[in-house]
């Protein structure tokens, strides 16, 4: 792809809070693109400041310095190009709505005919496996089928960037690899550019087309890795493969090393 320009371009992104204990610096300089259609995996230690960069990339964050552009614009404000999915579904749906009401809610800002609309919420539910449960309401599904609601909601929404937030660390080992091969499916059949973080390094090898590695806070990018994994994966053979064991050892090494030495030049790829 030689002439294709990135979707999301991050310069110098630097993000300092203001607390009353005085500043933190969460992020201390960040540079990085992405191109239409990855599947980008962001991960760091707990706290080094995964959530704060993504709260920037959608918007909801001013930077302190630095810029995220969109398709060559700045984003300046919540930019309606992106959805996002957080870690908390149980608070992120509204209980008093259907499953369906929940995934149509955020179409209502668009200007759709009826039918349209109703494609879209039958389309994304049938993409995340629930078409049954379009008149359920989220506190009668599991843990795994909400969050599988909560993404069905952000694609709905054709987002030109779906970010997620450490979206699986809250449910069990079995229903976390069935969604982990929920937005592999999305990435490859339906090409949705997304921005994984997790703080799980064998989930982001797993999941990546790339893995951005992050520095302890002040952040900054410690690896920028792709993953040279075959396209089709799944947990067991995938998992298996002498190459994950050979990524996952050298991003392990990586965060042990920005742990000890913030910012030091990486290790050549593996
Ligand atoms: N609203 C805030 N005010 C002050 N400090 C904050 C705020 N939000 C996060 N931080 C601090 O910024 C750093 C990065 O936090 P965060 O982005 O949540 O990290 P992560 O998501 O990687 O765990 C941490 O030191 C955290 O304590
Ligand atoms: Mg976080």
């Amino acid at each position: 792809m030689p002439d294709a320009s990135p979707l999301l371009r991050v310069e110098h992104l630097r993000k300092v809070y203001a607390s009353g204990r005085g500043e933190v610096e969460a992020i201390g300089d960040l540079s990085f693109t992405m191109m239409p259609g990855e599947l980008l995996c962001v991960v760091g230690p707990s706290g080094c400041g995964k959530t704060t960069l993504l709260k920037c990339l959608a918007g909801l964050l001013r930077p302190t310095s630095g810029l995220v552009k969109m398709e060559g614009s700045p984003v300046t404000g919540p930019s309606p190009a992106m959805a996002v999915v957080f870690q908390e579904y149980g608070r992120s749906l509204y209980p008093w709505l259907t499953v369906r009401g929940n995934v149509e809610l955020p179409l209502r800002h668009k200007k759709l005919s009826r039918a349209e609309r109703d494609r879209r919420v039958a389309d994304a539910l049938d993409a995340v496996g629930l078409p049954q449960s379009a008149r359920s309401h989220p506190w009668q599904l599991s843990g795994g089928m909400q969050q599988r609601v909560a993404i069905a909601r952000a694609i709905a929404y054709r987002p030109e960037v779906l970010i997620m937030d450490e979206p699986f660390a809250a449910v069990d080992a079995q229903t976390r690899a069935d969604l982990e091969d929920l937005v592999r499916d999305l990435h490859l059949n339906r090409g949705i550019s997304t921005v994984f973080v997790t703080h799980d390094i064998d989930e982001s090898v797993y999941l990546g087309q790339r893995v951005l590695v992050l520095s302890h806070s002040p952040t900054r990018v410690q690896e920028d890795l792709v993953i040279d994994l075959p396209r089709e994966r799944d947990q067991l053979t995938t998992r298996a493969l002498p190459r994950f064991t050979e990524l996952r050892t050298h991003v392990y090494a990586q965060i042990q090393r920005a742990k000890r030495a913030p910012a030091s030049a990486p290790h050549p790829a593996p």
